[in-house]
C-alpha cells in the first residue's frame, strides 16, 4: 500500500512595525500549543537581531550554536547540522536561537535554504521577526506561507501597520497571505473600529488576541491553564495542513474574487 508523502512545513512570520507589541510571547506560545495541545512537530526561529529573545521564553537550556553561525555558511547547512544547533525545550518543540552577533553580514539566500530544510523536518515552523528592518527579514518574509503582523488598536500604530505593509507590497510581499492579528484590543471593539482598522489594513481581521495578564506566567508553568478561546483559535487555523487548491478555474475564479473586496481568498477559505 501506498503511504501519503508527508506535506512539507508550513512557514508563519510573526512581526510587527514597534518593538513591545507581544510579537515574541506569540510567536513562542503559539508553539508550545501546537506542539503540546495539537502534536506538530514545531520549530521557532528567533530572527530578532540583535538580543532575540524567544529561547528564553522556552527553554533555560545554553544555546550550542545559533542562527548566525548556521547561516554564515550555507554551503555547509544540512539536516545534520540544523539539527545540532536546536534546543529541544520538548520533544516535539524545537527552538533555533537568535544570532549573538547582529551585524555580521549573512548571505542572500541562506535563509532561504535554511526553511527549505526545516519544512522537510518540522510541520510548522513559526517565525520571530520582530521589527522588519533588514533584507535578512524581508527574505523570510518572502519564503513565508504566511505573514502574521501584529499591532495594537491604537491611531499610531494603525498609522505604522498601514505605512508598513504598503511598503512590503512595493517590495514585491504578497498581500493574499496577511493575516494580521490585534494584540491586546478590547474583546469585543466597536464595529467602526473594526471597520477602519480592516480599511487601514486591507485586510480583514479574523485574529484579536486578549489582554492576558497571566498568558506569559501560563506559559512558563506549563500547568493545563484556561488558555485564551482566541489564542486557541489561532493555534487551530495554523495547525491545519495546507489548503486545497482552489477548485474554481479561470473566470469564475476572477469574479469570485472581485465579489469579495478584501483579498483574493475566498470567504469560506479561511486564513491562515
Ligand atoms: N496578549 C498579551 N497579554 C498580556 N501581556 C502581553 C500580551 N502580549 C504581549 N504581552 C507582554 O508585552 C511585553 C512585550 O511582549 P514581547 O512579546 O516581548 O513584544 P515584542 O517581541 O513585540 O517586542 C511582554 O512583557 C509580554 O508578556
Ligand atoms: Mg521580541
Amino acid at each position: 500500500m501506498n503511504t501519503p508523502t508527508p506535506q512539507p512545513g508550513r512557514v508563519f512570520a510573526f512581526f510587527s512595525c514597534k518593538g513591545g507589541v507581544g510579537t515574541t510571547l506569540l510567536t513562542v506560545t503559539l508553539g508550545y500549543l501546537l506542539a503540546q495541545q495539537w502534536q506538530r512537530r514545531v520549530l521557532v526561529v528567533d530572527w530578532v537581531r540583535p538580543y532575540g529573545d524567544a529561547a528564553l521564553w522556552l527553554t533555560s537550556e545554553e544555546p550550542r550554536s545559533d542562527l548566525q553561525e548556521l547561516l554564515s555558511q550555507p554551503e555547509r547547512l544540512d539536516p545534520t547540522l540544523l539539527r545540532s544547533a536546536l534546543l529541544m525545550p520538548q520533544s516535539r518543540l524545537a527552538v533555533l536561537p537568535a544570532a549573538q552577533d547582529g551585524s555580521a553580514t549573512i548571505p542572500a539566500g541562506a535563509a532561504q535554504h535554511l526553511l527549505a530544510l526545516a519544512r522537510h523536518q518540522f510541520d510548522c515552523i513559526l517565525c520571530d521577526c520582530g521589527r522588519v528592518q533588514d533584507t535578512l527579514i524581508l527574505e523570510v518574509l518572502r519564503c513565508a506561507d504566511r505573514l502574521l503582523p501584529l499591532l495594537q488598536p491604537t491611531l499610531p500604530m494603525m498609522r505604522d501597520a498601514r505605512r508598513l505593509l504598503a511598503t512590503l507590497r512595493e517590495a514585491g510581499i504578497a498581500h493574499d497571505r496577511m493575516v494580521p492579528l490585534v494584540n491586546r484590543g478590547p474583546a469585543a471593539p466597536h464595529i467602526l473600529q473594526q471597520d477602519m482598522l480592516e480599511q487601514a489594513l486591507g485586510s480583514r481581521i479574523r485574529h484579536r488576541l486578549p489582554d492576558a495578564a497571566r498568558l506569559a506566567r501560563l506559559l512558563h508553568s506549563r500547568a493545563q491553564a484556561e488558555w485564551p478561546k482566541a489564542l486557541l483559535h489561532l493555534a487551530n487555523a495554523l495547525a491545519r495542513p495546507q489548503p486545497r487548491q482552489d477548485p474554481m478555474p479561470g473566470l469564475l475564479q476572477r469574479w469570485w474574487r472581485k465579489q469579495w473586496r478584501w483579498n483574493p481568498s475566498s470567504p469560506d477559505q479561511e486564513a491562515p
